[in-house]
Order: structure tokens, then C-alpha cells, then sequence
């Protein structure tokens, strides 16, 4: 049994797809949650400007003695397999774990990814499906205006906008003829009733921040290191801006209300 907190961070409200996992998978688990609300979007930045503000996100959460850091951000995992952080505690981004969700989900072999740009140029998700099964053909398809859609909460299955808008950028994969789509920004899973309702129910979605999550079920027992089921887990938030608008949308995302657990965080200091 192994106490010590679990370290989660993303630009903003979009690795909480992660922590919405986590309540519910790994109850037991104390976390520590940084959204880098001052600096989102990172998707839109260049590779030494996200590895830069991840380096400071991952100092930032070391100082409560983390035994485990998820980076819960597509982009910062994409930047992570080119160049891996150096640092003690192991490490999930989530690449690698959609990767494979995705390759045991496809049955005709061809994969969407929808994600940030940094991702898609990055080509990170594409090396980690081809590393694991090198027929598959991958189409990219990068989707940022999506990002501010979670950030403004525009999330309802019945908002005509957020449908639009998704529409166009999934039409390019519908035509491709994919039968898997990884939702590779965390941003997206908190959209995934509507882009589901867009794409139909014959496409599968891969939640990147529900396959890190899993990832880290399976490290915290390989490793010996979860905490007991008997704990009673806490869960803290910090933020780099305003704190009201990230706890009226978490609150929502969450379907809790954590309004209290959230502290501001500069970041830069
Ligand atoms: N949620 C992030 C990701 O998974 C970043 C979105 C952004 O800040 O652009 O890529």
C-alpha cells in the first residue's frame, strides 16, 4: 500500500476526462490535478514551448511526492515519446495506451485520430498504432477550434454549433472509411455523446483519458504501489487563472461539486 498521491495535469479542463475515470475505476486514489488555465491552448504551440510548460506543470506537481505522473494531455504525451521528460517518478501519457485500444478495437484497420495540431504533426499516435500493427492506415485530422468548445462548455448533445462543427472536421475520416476513432485530445471525451451521435454507433471512440487511466490500474498493481481499498481518497485541484470559471465547468464535467478542493497556482513562479 502506497499512500502517496497520484500527479494528473493538462492545459485546462480536459485531463478532468481522466479524473472523471478516475473517481469511478480507481475511487481510492488521492490526486493532485493541475490545469494550465492561464496558457491553454497548448495544442496551437510549438514542440519547445509545450515541452517547456510541461517540464514546469511536472516541477510543480513533484513537490507532493507524486508516485505516479499522468500527463493527461494528448499534446504533452505526443511531445513525451519524441523526447521523454527526465524525471523519478514513471510516467503515462496517453499515446501510447489509445494507441493500443485502438489497434484491439479496428477490425478493418484503418484509424482516425482526432486531436490538437501539435499531435497530428507530431505523428506520435500514428508511430504508436504502425509500431503495433503496421498495416493499420492512419488519417489525422487536427481539431482545434474543439478545444475552446470544452473550455466554453458547448458540450450538449443538442447543441447545433458544437454539432456543425464537429461534423466538419469528422467528415474527412467518415470518408476515409474508418472504423475507430481515438479521441486523442482529453478535451474530446467530455464531447463524446455528440461526436458519437454525429459518427453513428458503428464507429468506435478510443477516450485517451479513460485509456490512461486504465494504464495506470495496471502500473499502480504491477508496481505494488496502489493504496487500500478501504481509503477514503481526496482530490485537489490547481489552476494558473481564475479559479470561478474552472470550477463551474469541472463542477459540471464532473458531476460534482468541487468548488472547495480548488486553488489558484502561478505557475511561472
Ligand atoms: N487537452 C490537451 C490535449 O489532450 C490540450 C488541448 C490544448 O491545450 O490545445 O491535447
Amino acid at each position: 500500500m502506497d499512500k502517496r498521491p497520484i500527479g494528473i495535469f493538462d492545459s485546462g479542463l480536459g485531463g478532468l476526462s481522466a479524473v472523471k475515470t478516475f473517481l469511478k475505476h480507481l475511487p481510492q486514489e488521492d490526486i493532485i490535478y493541475f490545469g494550465d488555465t492561464q496558457r491553454v491552448p497548448y495544442g496551437s504551440r510549438s514542440e519547445k514551448t509545450i515541452e517547456a510548460f510541461a517540464e514546469q506543470d511536472i516541477a510543480f506537481l513533484e513537490q507532493f511526492n507524486c508516485k505516479l505522473i499522468i500527463a493527461a494531455c494528448g499534446t504533452v504525451s505526443s511531445v513525451a515519446i519524441k523526447s521523454p521528460f527526465k524525471m523519478k517518478e514513471p510516467f503515462i501519457g496517453v499515446v501510447k495506451p489509445s494507441a493500443a485500444a485502438a489497434v484491439t478495437a479496428t477490425k478493418n484497420n484503418k484509424i482516425g485520430i482526432m486531436a490538437t495540431a501539435a499531435s497530428i504533426s507530431s505523428g506520435s499516435y500514428t508511430k504508436e498504432i504502425q509500431k503495433l500493427k503496421p498495416e493499420a492506415e492512419v488519417f489525422g485530422v487536427s481539431c482545434p477550434v474543439l478545444v475552446t468548445l470544452v473550455e466554453n462548455n458547448w458540450i450538449d448533445e443538442d447543441d447545433y454549433i458544437s454539432r456543425e462543427i464537429i461534423k466538419r472536421y469528422v467528415q474527412p475520416l467518415l470518408a476515409d472509411g474508418v472504423d475507430t476513432i481515438i479521441l486523442g485530445c482529453t478535451h474530446f471525451p467530455h464531447l463524446a455523446p455528440l461526436i458519437q451521435s454525429v459518427v453513428g454507433n458503428d464507429i468506435t471512440l478510443i477516450d485517451s483519458g479513460y485509456e490512461a487511466v486504465m494504464e495506470a490500474k495496471n502500473i499502480l498493481q504491477e508496481m505494488d504501489i496502489a493504496n487500500s481499498n478501504d481509503h477514503i481518497a481526496t482530490a485537489k485541484y490547481y489552476v494558473s487563472d481564475k479559479m470561478q470559471n474552472f470550477s463551474t465547468i469541472a463542477n459540471y464535467l464532473l458531476g460534482t461539486d468541487i468548488s472547495g478542493e480548488v486553488e489558484y497556482k502561478d505557475i511561472t513562479e
